[in-house]
């Protein structure tokens, strides 16, 4: 990137000789001192330059013009006239009401054109006889425009070429088959935040559309889904009660990402028959299972399908088969299937085993009950299981099948009412790396329990966390722990462990000492926290010791390399000056707030000031001489006076009285023995006026 200054006049002579090479490098990168555009090779970027017309003078070899954030109105009709090289055309966030119908019309090589957020609205016909001179455009960005579906049509009629297009942001309602019956090279359509409630057979003709984005609508439902070649389909956050492809179609369908989240879905989706799916998000609906509802003897009276009837005539009506699990099409090929925050009790049967390739899980905010990883048959290629906030109060598994998760990395089981777990779960997992398992009753083993022979998976009130040479973080909040056993963690290269929240939690001396070595956090927060040798974890960098009831740091903090501290919620009155500096050179994170701090004893807020983030600043308050509260960041030292403050106020309080007193003796001792002076001094006065 080059910008050149205007006028050299001692290398004129380095110029002159160097001239061939001088111009070719001016035409290249340089430009007319006033232009308020960079140049680079053959882009020129004249972006929130407060432009009201397309610049002159930019060179005419220009291929990439970038003209966004500015005030243009109009695109008059040879503003583009120069630059016949032309093939980039950025001109997003301006004023746009329209462009001069002939401004393409020498610019032949156009192929990405970029007017999102403008107000095409106003001018959009004239705009079309412009975009219709478009022969070779590929890409092309009109959201943000309050466009209607009526001025889309019109934008787009002949748009033969066009690749991408972006319609979002406007104000689509509905679509039918015409609305984008010219677009046959379509691969990609953003068409995400309109207020579309239909889009009836509207991307029929595009036979090569891949990707199509109508997220954040009010689509009711997606039924008789034959887009076979789609690959992704994003139709997260409208209103979709119904996913249902066409299910007689023996083709593979191409798609591999489908978007449903935030929708109210009460049934899995009716998948195709054979696909390639991936990634299935269906998080935020009320999908549920009703396997238990197949019996159609014990409940005569429910209905066994759902029909949709097409309005409009000819088309076929969509008829699916409730209750009946088997109907989920092809699920084979899954890798992430997110169902979280939906209404599920159970798997059904042979559910989980339809995905072979599973790695990721979610699961978290359902309603299962019990896990049996036996029954259930989870793949080999398990990576991630969050099963989080659920109801369970059973975690079963057998030696077998947890060896088989050979792969299982996450495991999130917080937030459940698990009270037995089998107590080698972590053991028999043997890439383990992160598990989550706060907010339940079940606790760390000691050395004698559970320690039993490799077959040790009886159902157990605590799960070993020995030996388990993979697992890295460990999260125990909220376990209503006691002590905690001695060498608890024995042989586990923790780096992180939560144990926030257990207030009864009792560390002794060699509970977690072996983690000296590895441990990079620790979580103290809430635990009732007294006296604790920090000293021996050299490498912790966070710690947290919040809601401790702490009135004073621990000493052995002081030895650690941390970078965040968290003391929020205890009683420290002030941080003495001697452990703010040490604390200071080396962290740079820490929370405060909660605690009550005296406001005389505020050096170790100016220390920390310089060089600590203090994140939680602005809530952080102290209490004065009179036990009234202040804001930290307000207070001045005049309230009770830092150390400096406090000797100047005294002086003032202690001086100004008797010089006072002084002063008024001298000017009525003045005034009684000296009465011509006061004549004078008023004669003087009304001189000078
Ligand atoms: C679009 O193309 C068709 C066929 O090439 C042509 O008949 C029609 O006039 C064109 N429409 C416009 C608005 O130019
Ligand atoms: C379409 O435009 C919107 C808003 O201008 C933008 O957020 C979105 O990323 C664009 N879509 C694609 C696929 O680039
Ligand atoms: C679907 O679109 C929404 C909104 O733009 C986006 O947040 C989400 O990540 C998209 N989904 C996928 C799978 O890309
Ligand atoms: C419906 O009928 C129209 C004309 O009657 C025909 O063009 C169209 O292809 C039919 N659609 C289907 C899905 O059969
Ligand atoms: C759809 O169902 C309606 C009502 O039962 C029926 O009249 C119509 O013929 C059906 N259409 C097709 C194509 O089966
Ligand atoms: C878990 O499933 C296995 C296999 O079906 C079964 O043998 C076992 O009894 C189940 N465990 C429990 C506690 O239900
Ligand atoms: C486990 O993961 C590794 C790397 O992610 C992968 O190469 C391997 O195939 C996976 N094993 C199984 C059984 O899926
Ligand atoms: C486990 O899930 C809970 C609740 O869904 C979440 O708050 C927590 O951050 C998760 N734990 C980890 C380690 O991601
Ligand atoms: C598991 O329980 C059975 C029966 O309750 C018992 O015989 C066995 O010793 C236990 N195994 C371990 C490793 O504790
Ligand atoms: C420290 O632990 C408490 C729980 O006791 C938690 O609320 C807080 O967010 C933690 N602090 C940080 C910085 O994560």
């Amino acid at each position: 990137m080059f910008r050149c200054s205007s006028t050299a006049s001692s290398p004129t002579l380095l110029c002159l000789t160097l001239w061939p090479l001088w111009s070719l490098l001016m035409s290249a990168f340089c430009h007319p001192h006033h232009s308020p555009c960079i140049l680079t090779q053959k882009t020129a970027l004249c972006s929130n330059s407060e432009l009201s017309s397309v610049p002159g003078g930019l060179p005419d070899s220009i291929e990439d013009l970038h003209l966004n954030h500015n005030h243009i109105q109009m695109l008059q009709d040879d503003s583009l006239s120069r630059y016949v090289s032309l093939r980039t055309l950025s001109c997003a966030d301006n004023l746009l009401e329209t462009v001069g119908s002939k401004l393409f019309h020498n610019s032949p090589h156009l192929e990405s054109l970029n007017l999102a957020a403008n107000n095409l609205h106003v001018g959009y016909q004239q705009t079309s006889l412009a975009l219709l001179t478009l022969s070779r455009l590929r890409v092309l960005d009109l959201s943000k425009n309050r466009l209607t579906e009526d001025m889309v049509s019109v934008l787009l009629q002949n748009m033969t070429s066009l690749e991408y297009l972006n319609l979002s942001r406007n104000l689509l309602l509905r679509l039918d088959e015409s609305s984008f019956s010219d677009l046959h090279q379509l691969r990609e359509l953003d068409l995400q935040r309109n207020m579309l409630f239909e889009i009836d057979g509207s991307f029929d003709h595009l036979h090569k559309l891949q990707r199509l984005n109508l997220a954040f609508n009010y689509l009711p439902c997606l039924v008789h889904f034959h887009m076979t070649q789609l690959v992704v389909l994003n139709a997260s956050h409208n209103a979709i009660e119904w996913f249902i492809a066409n299910q007689d179609l023996q083709e593979v369908f191409q798609l591999e990402t489908l978007d449903l989240t935030d929708n109210n879905l009460l049934f899995f989706p009716f998948l195709p028959t054979h696909s390639r799916l991936r990634n299935l998000h269906l998080s935020q609906n009320r999908v549920s299972f009703y396997e238990h509802l197949a019996d159609t003897f014990a409940y005569p009276n429910w209905k066994t399908s759902v029909q949709f009837y097409n309005l409009r005539g000819n088309m076929s009506n969509v008829t699916a088969k409730l209750w009946d699990e088997s109907l989920h099409g092809d699920i084979s090929s899954l890798d992430l299937l997110d169902l979280s925050g939906n209404q599920v009790h159970y798997f059904p049967q042979g559910f989980i085993s339809k995905m072979p390739s599973l790695t990721r899980l979610r699961m978290w905010t359902n309603c299962l009950e019990v896990l049996n990883l036996t029954l259930e048959k989870l793949p080999g290629t398990l990576y991630e299981l969050d099963v989080s906030n659920n109801r369970l109060t059973e975690l079963h598994a057998d030696q077998v099948s947890l060896r088989k998760l050979g792969n299982l990395s996450f495991l999130n089981l917080s937030q459940n009412d698990l009270q037995t777990l089998p107590a080698q779960l972590l053991s028999s997992l043997t890439s383990i790396s992160s598990v989550d398992i706060s907010y339940n009753r079940v606790g760390v083993c000691p050395l004698e329990a559970g320690g039993g022979g490799m077959g040790g998976v009886n159902q157990s009130d605590c799960v070993v966390c020995r030996n388990i040479i993979s697992l890295r973080y460990l999260y125990l909040s909220g376990c209503n722990l006691g002590r905690l056993p001695s060498s608890a963690f024995v042989g586990t290269p923790l780096t992180h462990l939560e144990l926030s929240n257990n207030p009864e939690l009792i560390i002794g001396p060699r509970s977690i000492a072996g983690l000296s070595r590895t441990l990079h956090h620790l979580g103290l927060g809430n635990t009732g926290l007294r006296h604790f040798d920090f000293s021996p974890f050299h490498h912790l960098k966070s710690l947290n010791i919040s809601r401790n009831s702490l009135t004073q740091l621990p000493a052995s903090l002081l030895r650690l390399e941390l970078k965040l501290l968290d003391l929020r919620d205890n009683k420290l009155t002030t941080v003495p000056s001697a452990q703010a500096n040490v604390l200071a050179t080396k962290l740079h994170t820490v929370f405060l707030n909660g605690n009550t701090f005296n406001c005389c004893q505020l050096d170790w807020y100016r220390t920390f000031e310089k060089t600590v983030t203090i994140m939680d600043l602005s809530d952080i308050s102290c209490q004065d001489l009179t036990k009234r509260t202040h804001r930290v960041v307000l207070v001045d030292s005049l309230i009770c006076g830092g150390s400096e403050g406090e000797s100047v106020y005294w002086y003032i309080l202690l001086f100004i009285v008797p010089v006072l007193c002084l002063v008024g003796m001298a000017v009525i001792f003045l005034l009684t023995f000296r009465p011509r002076l006061l004549p004078t001094a008023l004669r003087t006065n009304s001189y000078l006026q």
